[in-house]
């Protein structure tokens, strides 16, 4: 296990996202709710567009911009087309103040995103 703090508790409101780099990967971080935050690779398994400029759902799913595949962010699993491949899920937590990450504990069995053409 590798738990990294990747954010301050203060650092992310309800609804935010942000992305790190983790093991070389884009990972994004969205804080779901007070006591509730989660992790998943930041490619959209469409056309690998980012998606921490996509659109936050009261479901807890992602909206891509690009094409608009929804992804539910607990398993990963696109939940609307065009994306039918899911999106890799990691261990996360709220403990002692901060956002925690392991992203050596991949929670789904999604494979890795190929190499996204924006970076
Ligand atoms: S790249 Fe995300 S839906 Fe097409």
């Amino acid at each position: 296990m590798a738990w990294e703090a990747v954010a301050d508790d203060d650092q992310l409101d309800e609804g935010d996202m942000m992305v790190v780099q983790m093991g070389g990967q884009p990972i994004c971080v969205v804080r779901l709710y007070e006591d509730e935050a989660v992790a998943v690779h930041n490619t959209c398994t469409h056309q690998q567009q980012p998606l921490n400029e996509g659109y936050l759902q009261e479901d807890d799913s992602l909206i891509c911009p690009a094409h608009n595949s929804r992804f539910d962010l607990h398993t990963g699993i696109p939940t609307g087309v065009p994306a039918v491949d899911p999106i890799p899920t990691y261990a996360c937590k709220i403990e002692d103040g901060a956002i925690w990450v392991d992203f050596e504990q991949q929670t789904n069995d999604a494979a890795i995103p190929h190499k996204p053409y924006y970076t």
